[in-house]
């Protein structure tokens, strides 16, 4: 398979470091040093799935097919105000298609994870052009008066599609269950049979275990893909990192051995947008000019779970 479209949208709203030291204990001295982040798109009057049809609808347009044209949408998403039905389906709505669809929650290495399921398909012969939307509003979970997780999110919705052809190289995906970490829970509509104690927590985190479990995972997954195709580290244009800590991007990077221009970011405005940092960072980069045809893309994200994934691609 082959990328051959992008798209992306992002929130109208933009919240600055200085808005939030207007009601948390925080700086923009802090949240810049600590994560990069200088300011973050986040859902107001948008709905999530407005802004990822939208997202795929660019991303059609780009590839120059049309919604009836595809056979398959994979949709990554944490969470939405839709329990049931799947986002996916409101998608396909939107955009007017008729292929089967499903939504992965793999948190932040959805992007990854869909790719991957993708290639399944594509090798069993199943599809010839895929959809892939990533739609994401991560600040709707954490208490926005923790300092500790709250600055660290932006929303956005991202999305690719996919047709025939040779150019993704390598996939590695890895999951380590890991539930104490980073995760979040919310209460079901109460029943007269339970008895159990449950409760609303929102999104909570110990910063500096995901912070070291990222670094490891993206530069394990990184080399696996290369290992696979017998490529070094040198001989990738671009590292497309997942946007979570600009501290973890750099952290992998001097691991890697790598220059900074191989890794473009847009954490400084956006924030960490769970899955959709990839997919909108790929399309800000394309839109940008940055890619020429042939260039080799290494891609990396890590997420709660944890998950995390690597895909290598030719561009
Ligand atoms: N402003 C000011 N001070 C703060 C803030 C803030 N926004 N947040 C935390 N602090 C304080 C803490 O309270 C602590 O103070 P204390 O020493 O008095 O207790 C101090 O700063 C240091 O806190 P640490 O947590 O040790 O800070 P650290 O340098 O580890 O940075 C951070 C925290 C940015 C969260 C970092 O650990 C990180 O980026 N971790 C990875 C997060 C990540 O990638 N998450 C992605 C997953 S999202 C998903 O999957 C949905």
């Amino acid at each position: 398979m082959k990328i051959i479209g992008t798209g992306s949208v992002l929130p109208k709203k933009i919240v600055t470091n200085e808005m939030l030291s207007q009601f948390l204990d925080t700086s923009d001295e802090w949240i810049t040093t600590r994560t990069g982040v200088k300011s973050r798109h986040v859902i107001s009057d948008e709905k999530l799935e407005d802004m990822a049809i939208e997202a795929a609808q660019k991303a059609l347009a780009d590839a120059g097919i049309s919604a009836a044209d595809l056979d398959y949408i994979i949709c990554s998403n944490v969470v939405n105000e839709y329990i049931t039905p799947q986002l996916s389906c409101i998608i396909q709505g939107g955009i007017g298609a008729s292929c089967p669809c499903i939504d992965i929650n793999c948190a932040c290495a959805g992007f990854i994870f869909a790719l991957d399921l993708a290639e399944s398909h594509y090798k069993a012969g199943k599809v010839k052009n895929v959809l892939i939307v990533c739609a994401e509003e991560p600040s709707r979970m954490p208490d926005w008066a923790d300092r500790r997780t709250c600055v660290l999110f932006g929303d956005g919705a991202g999305a690719a599609v996919l047709g025939p052809g040779d150019n993704i190289k390598s996939i590695k995906l890895s999951s380590s269950s890991a539930t104490d970490r980073l995760w979040q829970m919310r209460r079901l509509q109460p029943t007269p049979f339970i008895t159990k104690e449950e409760e609303d927590v929102p999104l909570q985190m110990k910063g500096q275990e995901v912070f070291k479990f990222a670094v490891k995972a993206a530069e394990k997954d990184i080399r696996r893909t290369l290992e696979e195709v017998n490529c070094t580290p040198d001989d990738v244009d671009h590292y497309l990192l997942h946007q979570a800590n600009i501290r973890i991007i750099d952290s992998i990077r001097h691991s890697m051995e790598q220059p900074q221009e191989k890794f473009p970011t847009n954490i400084e405005d956006h924030g960490n947008s769970s899955s959709s940092s990839c997919p909108i960072l790929l399309d800000e980069c394309r839109k940008a000019g940055r890619f020429k045809p042939g260039d080799l893309i290494s891609m990396s994200a890590f997420g709660a779970g944890f998950v995390s994934g690597a895909v290598l691609f030719e561009w």
